[in-house]
């Protein structure tokens, strides 16, 4: 499922900073987890997808493992993103990236772009 243009994620006073939340989707029997990740002023939105092996991001309690207040951690088998960018900066996907969603900021919230 690919996230339509418009599609509100998060106010960005709910999202930590350093730090991430996962956003759930479901249209009948399509389901999109969306990451939203903060690090000071820069906000950026992937699949919550793990290039790996397909896992999901977040910890089966639902929580997300942030690493030094930089690397969002996969908690399948331990490889780093950069909150950033969603580049790996570590682990079993070096070189491969989270897919990166276009975002826009509008009215303190965070929307799909
Ligand atoms: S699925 Fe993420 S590190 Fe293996």
């Amino acid at each position: 499922m690919t996230p339509k243009p418009g599609l509100f994620l998060a106010r960005v006073d709910t999202l930590p900073n350093p730090g991430a939340i996962v956003v759930d989707f479901a249209e009948g029997e399509s389901r999109l987890s969306i990451v939203v990740t903060r690090r000071g002023d820069v906000i950026a939105a992937f699949r919550n997808r793990c290039p790996h092996a397909g896992y999901p991001m977040e910890r089966p309690d639902g929580r997300v493992v942030i690493q030094e207040g930089r690397f969002l951690v996969c908690t399948a088998h331990g490889a780093s993103f950069a909150l950033e960018s969603g580049d790996c900066a570590g682990g079993p996907c070096n070189g491969e990236a989270l897919e990166r969603f276009a975002i826009e900021l509008r009215d303190e919230s965070v929307f799909i772009a």
